[in-house]
């Protein structure tokens, strides 16, 4: 691609990235004067005549019809830095596993294996979800798809802030609309409160199905939380077989 072509190629991204965002349990966007200048600046050095984005902050709302690719998405990712972790991070965590999976797990964000590795829950923690998945669901790893909220690692395994995780979000939305699973499985609190916009927490979430753009969503502990409190096991053991049910088509909850 000639300088032109990547212009123009990356202004279609964003307008995807966009487009996808208006279609998410939001339906805005807002633009950080960072990012609105710098796609006003692509438009002009690609010679585009169409209007542009003014620099000032401003909600963007978009038609339905966006179609990023998984691969065009990891790409955008790996280039973001729309918040301060892409100063730190060693390399982003995109998500890994079948594209076309019925299962999506939705974990917090990379911890040091996983900023170190460029995959998701592949340090203590990811062996727990293994395990929950090989020998308890008896899938394969690659049969699902995993990924974060957050695609960058919080310096020292800080929780996420709001700022990061309305930066990330987007990209969260556009996975789950590009794969759209049977079933997905937040695993603890920050998967939930950002598929669910709710304050609520784990232990008052599990249980029970919710919704999520249509798709049925099962709250469940996070296994860094399950290693810290084994007692626990028990109740994530019952949220998975749920998830294996719906799988099976033994069930289709009402949601
Ligand atoms: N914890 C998470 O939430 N995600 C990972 O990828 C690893 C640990
Ligand atoms: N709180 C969380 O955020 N996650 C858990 O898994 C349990 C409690």
């Amino acid at each position: 691609m000639n300088p032109e072509e990547r212009y123009l190629s990356a202004i279609k991204d964003a307008q995807a990235l966009v487009q996808q965002l208006a279609q998410g349990p939001r339906k805005t966007a807002t633009l950080s004067p960072e990012v609105a200048e710098m796609l006003a600046g692509l438009s002009v050095a690609a010679g585009e005549t169409t209007a542009v984005p003014s620099a000032s902050p401003a909600p963007a709302t978009a038609p339905p019809g966006a179609n990023t690719s998984l691969r065009d998405l990891a790409e955008i990712v790996r280039g973001c830095q729309q918040c301060s972790l892409h100063e730190t991070r060693t390399q982003t965590v995109f998500g890994v596993g079948n594209e076309n999976a019925d299962l999506v797990f939705v974990g917090e964000a990379p911890g040091a294996d996983e900023d170190a590795q460029g995959e998701p829950f592949v340090g203590k923690a990811g062996q727990l979800l293994t395990d929950i998945i090989t020998k308890g669901m008896k899938m394969r790893r690659e049969d699902v798809y995993i990924c974060n909220v957050l695609k960058c690692r919080p310096p020292n395994n800080r929780n996420p802030n709001p700022a990061e995780m309305s930066c990330c979000e987007p990209y969260l939305i556009q996975q789950l609309a590009q794969i759209k699973p049977k079933v997905i499985c937040a695993l603890g609190g920050v998967a939930a409160k950002c598929l669910l916009q709710t304050e609520d927490g784990v232990g008052r979430l599990r249980g029970q199905w919710h919704n999520y753009q249509g798709i049925p969503l099962r709250v469940t502990y996070h296994p860094a939380y399950l290693l810290r409190t084994p007692s626990d096991k028990g109740k994530t053991w019952a949220d998975i077989q749920e998830v294996m049910k719906v799988l099976s088509g033994e069930i289709s909850p009402q949601i």
